[in-house]
């Protein structure tokens, strides 16, 4: 078959890809069925049918933003840290698709996320994809990302997790410090159809970072090690009720292991262990010392008491896991179903330790949710990524 306009229009971006009115139709009817006071769905459905017969799309009310926001939380099946998704704070800012302001309006996200320490769990959803007017794209996985940067000798200084993003942010011709460290924060980079991209460099002041520091071990707070205080994953799209919200930052608060257990250990990150289990003084010789597993430990403990001296928020794998069968507990009493990913569920630390560990759950994905947003300029669909 020859290229059709309609693959034209999807490669620009521009997709004209129907609504699907029967995740429209379900969405209208939960939020009616979770919310009584909202009184009967009928006058609302007829509303909304008339809208996208006249335009194509619908807008959602602020109520109905605000509960699907929530409710892609809810049904995140890789996330331990549930149990609060009532407290979701949802910034609407639908009407703001500019680049520079979408940048602008991602700083101020950081800052009413962090809060001075006491982490507040945040959304902030730009404007959506439209028939013939894609969304913005926020490119940065998360709004603070470390550089990464490749030596002579093929090895890596900073998060090699943001390799690609600091390349990018370079060709837009982002200037790095003078002198280059592990971690240096990147620009924020956000796209447009049709608009001037933005390079918009975080303000120290609004990116709390917690230098790390050991309860025992001097020397580990002599390394120069740190982390942010605010994990806000900026490049997954949510879904609501048929509509694309691909620029829709969000955050809650770090769990330890996500950052001693991972993002300082993952051999592509900054894989600490060797250098940890040597200063240690552990035997290196052989794994049957286990030597990584208790440098692995002593790592975690400084993530835990550095944020808890700093006085930022921060949860413990142990915790978080009763809580996550708390929030189960729960939301199988309101006559619901929570999908979760054991794979994810799971702490990377001391797995068969937590209770999350001995079940089996719900895998079924529902909707309202979050999922990887398509790279900009592809309109097609995506699938959930893993
Ligand atoms: N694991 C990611 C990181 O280490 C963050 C994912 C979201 N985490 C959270 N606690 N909300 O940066």
């Amino acid at each position: 078959m020859p290229p059709s306009s309609a693959d034209a229009d999807r490669r620009d971006g521009h997709s004209e890809r129907e609504i699907d009115l029967t995740e429209v139709d379900d969405f209208v009817r939960q939020h009616h069925a979770e919310n009584p006071d909202l009184g009967p769905v009928a006058g609302r459905l007829a509303e909304v049918h008339a809208e996208i017969a006249a335009t194509g799309t619908y807008r959602h009310t602020e109520a109905e933003l605000t509960f699907g926001a929530r409710v892609a939380w809810r049904n995140s099946a890789r996330c331990i840290g549930r149990l609060y998704w009532r407290s979701l704070k949802v910034r609407d800012l639908r009407d703001v698709s500019n680049p520079k302001a979408v940048a602008d309006e991602c700083v101020e996200h950081l800052r009413l996320a962090t809060n001075a320490g006491k982490i507040r769990p945040v959304i902030t959803v730009f404007a959506p994809d439209e028939p013939g007017n894609p969304a913005p794209r926020i490119r940065n996985e998360q709004l603070v990302r470390y550089a990464a940067y490749r030596g002579s000798d093929g090895g890596v200084m900073g998060d090699g997790r943001n390799l690609a993003l600091t390349d990018l942010a370079l060709a837009r011709g982002w200037q790095p410090p003078r002198t280059r460290g592990p971690f240096d924060l990147l620009p924020l980079v956000v796209e447009h159809a049709g608009e001037e991209p933005a390079l918009v460099e975080l303000p120290r002041d609004a990116v709390l970072e917690v230098p790390l520091t050991h309860p025992e071990l001097p020397w580990i707070g002599k390394l120069g090690l740190r982390w942010h205080a605010v994990p806000a994953i900026s490049n997954m799209l949510l879904r609501i009720g048929g509509l694309d919200y691909p620029a829709a930052p969000f955050n809650g608060w770090y769990m330890g292991t996500e950052i001693g257990a991972r993002n300082l250990v993952d051999h592509d990150r900054y894989d600490l262990l060797p250098y940890i289990g040597k200063r240690m003084g552990l035997d290196t010789s052989s794994e049957r010392t286990l030597w990584r597993d208790r440098a692995l430990i002593e790592l975690n403990r400084a993530v835990l008491h550095s944020f808890e001296q700093a006085g930022v928020t921060i949860t413990d794998h142990h915790t978080e896991s009763v809580r996550f069968l708390t929030h189960l507990e729960k939301e199988e009493a309101a006559g619901r179903r929570c999908p979760a990913d054991w794979s994810w569920i799971v702490p990377p630390v001391s797995g068969g330790l937590t209770p999350v560990y001995h079940r089996y759950y719900d895998t079924d994905e529902l909707l309202p949710n979050f999922r990887n947003a398509p790279p900009p300029g592809d309109g097609g669909t995506c699938p959930v990524a893993h």
